[in-house]
């Protein structure tokens, strides 16, 4: 297999900067739990993190669909949240949406608790993929149906800490 870059750390590095000025932007500085979906998204967080200067509580949580390069149709949810989110800005914080099946059920999950407001955040969207309906209100990039890695996205585990986002052919 060989890898192949996709998006350059720069771009990466300027789109997050964007996208954080947006949330801050459409949040008016009220303070947000965000929330980080495990592993994938670890890396995407902390980089939109550092560049909110509103107040923000980190919170995870750990599910998975995955099996290799194939979705296995069942959601595994292996950590829960620590905050009560009751009346809280609330965003999720995703790595990519494929298929839109994790974050179908994720959404879901978290407006049962009441949240005051409720978005998603995705660093890559493979749209083509879509069997779920689900739209993201913050979106890093729309990428081809490849299967992608680094910047936190692993395939069995590896490449997680590619500088970059590469694909695999
Ligand atoms: P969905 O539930 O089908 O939308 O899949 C979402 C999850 O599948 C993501 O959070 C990733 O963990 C994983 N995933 C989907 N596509 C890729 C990919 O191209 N590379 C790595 N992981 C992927
Ligand atoms: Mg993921």
């Amino acid at each position: 297999m060989i890898l192949h870059t996709l998006i350059n750390e720069n771009a990466l590095k300027n789109r997050i900067k964007e996208l954080a000025q947006q949330i801050q932007n459409d949040f008016k500085n009220e303070e947000i739990i965000i929330i980080c979906i495990l592993k994938g998204s670890i890396f995407f967080t902390t980089e939109l993190a550092k560049n909110i200067s509103s107040s923000i509580i980190l919170d995870f949580m750990k599910v998975s669909s995955y099996n290799g390069t194939q979705s296995t149709g069942k959601l595994n949810f292996s950590l829960d949240i620590s905050q009560n989110i009751k009346n809280k800005n609330v965003i999720i914080v995703e790595d990519i949406i494929d298929t839109g099946r994790t974050l179908y059920y994720l959404k879901k999950y978290f407006n049962e608790k009441s949240p005051k407001a409720l978005k998603i955040c995705t660093l890559l969207d493979k749209k083509e993929r879509r069997e779920f309906n689900i739209e993201p209100d913050y979106t890093g990039f729309d990428i081809p149906d490849k299967f992608v890695v680094g910047f936190g996205l692993d395939y069995n585990e590896k490449y997680r800490n590619l500088p970059f986002i590469g694909y695999l052919e």
